[in-house]
């Protein structure tokens, strides 16, 4: 449980506000019933094992039709568990479709409890049986989704989740996740690399027996962080590389609430793409942070022979993490793979120096809001809220015009980095309190730090309808922190 006392719990100083309070230590979704704990964690049993892609199911002529069948009962760092995957896997299958294409997605229901699919950061309506959060499919129903893609869409990494209200931390952490690529519409590749990798970060708490462990409410209020950081459902695999030889990372943070700032031993990183759309150049960086929910896509040019890992940096999400000792669980450094280098050197072709990034649809702004992340100690526990409020699937709150473009200020006067995330409309973070220097191109999720604030350009074109926007820290957004847009023509 938690090892932090009460006392400093209540010596956080924050904000007062009108929501009611949301008592958080409510009985958890994973409780293990009458089955004995043997209290301890279970030991990952594949650790190096070469990484493994997820199954690719590929889209033809125009149209990509599955079955995802969510359940328990997947095999997880070299074990059978109790975990929770589509299709038995965790991840599910990575779903690749093309700008234009149909995706045709028939998800069923074999959990205990209410889920639903989302299509994080796909540029789709958030209309009827399309990306929409407000969809319930219980258990034992099955639910026609049809998403279509749009012919300008983007070729680059997103992702699928569940995100049914109040269950979403619940079952991503349980395994519910796959990666959904968007493919170039041409055959041609975007860059000339020799391999091109999905790295699906999750993480997740097991025990002994496979089961998934019971979340506090401490850890709740943090955002849970699993003590088994795992790629593509694996422990610490390994990727094997040809010196020289080019490599596409398509690292993707599906973790609940842990922030990875990756870092590969011996090597620079070189970002080409955030959350699906390319940069206008490569940038070589030693890190690059991924917030819960970013995507980034890097270029490995692996040198040398030899074993280098990657590794998840400790990150510090402000004020409330240092107090809480770095954060519930385990922080970083974590070991997530490890590059093993060896052969004879391959000449790969050079990278180009630009890319085909997409110029931001940008007109000038009409409205300003202002939109302030909350969390603080309530009657009855935490309070997860948004403008002072919790989220109502039935109320608007915020009111857009088609078309227009607005300057959003996400505010956060609390003590911990929030991450926000609006669905279906990529904004453009325009600056950062703390003077990140923003990507420069659209992007879904963004942390806005502690204390701080970020203002974003958010061009709402394309799509009508009702959507979301909310924390990413999963156990905030399924505490209240999210909220309504709805987009009218
Ligand atoms: Cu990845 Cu509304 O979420
Ligand atoms: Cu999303
Ligand atoms: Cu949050």
């Amino acid at each position: 449980m938690t090892p932090a006392p009460i006392s400093r719990r209540r010596a956080i100083v924050l904000g007062g506000f009108g929501a009611a309070s949301l008592a958080i230590g409510a009985t958890g979704w994973f409780a293990t019933g009458a089955g004995v704990r043997t209290g301890g964690r279970l030991q990952p049993a594949d650790t190096g094992a070469e990484l493994r892609q997820p199954k690719v199911l590929d889209s033809a002529d125009g149209r990509l039709q599955v079955e995802l069948t969510a359940a328990a009962g997947v095999r997880l760092a070299g074990h059978d568990t109790r975990a929770l995957g589509y299709n038995a896997t965790s991840p599910g299958p990575t779903l690749r479709v093309r700008p234009g294409d149909e995706l045709a997605v028939r998800l069923t229901n074999q959990l205990d409890e209410p889920t639903n699919l989302h299509t994080h950061g796909l540029r789709v309506s958030p209309q009827a049986n399309s990306d929409n959060p407000f969809l319930r499919v219980d258990p034992g129903a099955s639910f026609d989704y049809l998403f279509r893609i749009p012919p300008d869409h983007p070729a680059g990494t997103y992702w699928y989740h569940p995100h049914h209200h109040g269950m979403v931390a619940g079952q991503i952490f349980g395994g519910l996740a796959g990666a959904l690529l968007v493919a170039p519409p041409g055959q041609d590749p975007d860059l000339p690399v020799l391999e091109d990798r999905v790295l699906l970060v999750t993480d997740t708490t097991l025990d002994g027996d496979g089961r998934l462990a019971e979340i506090g409410a401490m850890d709740r209020a943090m955002g849970r962080q699993g003590e088994l950081v795992l790629v593509n459902g694996q422990h610490e695999p390994t990727i094997p590389a040809d010196p020289g030889a080019t490599q596409r990372w398509r690292v993707i943070n599906g973790c609940v609430s842990r922030v990875l700032s990756i870092r590969l031993d011996g090597h620079e990183l070189v970002h080409v793409a955030q959350d699906g759309t390319f940069l206008p150049a490569p940038i070589a960086a030693d890190r690059v942070m991924l917030a819960p929910g970013n995507r980034a896509d890097v270029i490995v040019r692996p040198t040398g022979t030899g074993r280098y890992p990657l590794i998840a940096e400790a990150v510090n999400r402000g004020g409330m993490d240092e107090m809480m000792g770095g954060g519930t669980a385990s922080s970083g450094p974590v070991i997530l793979a490890t590059m093993v280098t060896a052969g004879a050197p391959v000449t790969a072709p050079p990278l180009p120096t630009a890319l085909p990034a997409e110029t931001p649809a940008v007109g000038p702004v009409t409205t300003r809001r202002e939109i302030a992340f909350q969390m603080g100690m309530g009657m009855g526990g935490m309070d997860f809220a948004i403008d002072g409020r919790i989220f109502d699937p039935d109320r608007d709150d915020q009111n857009v015009t088609l078309g227009d473009t607005e300057e959003w200020t996400i505010t956060n006067p609390g003590p911990l980095a929030h991450p926000f995330h609006l669905h279906v409309w990529p904004f453009t973070v325009v600056e950062l309190s703390d003077a990140t220097p923003p990507v420069g191109v659209p992007q879904d999720v963004v942390l806005v730090p502690a204390r701080g604030w970020v203002r974003l350009r958010i061009p709402f074109t394309n799509y009508s309808g009702r959507s979301v926007y909310h924390c990413h820290i999963l156990d905030h957004e399924d505490a209240g922190m999210m909220a309504t847009v709805n987009v009218r023509a």
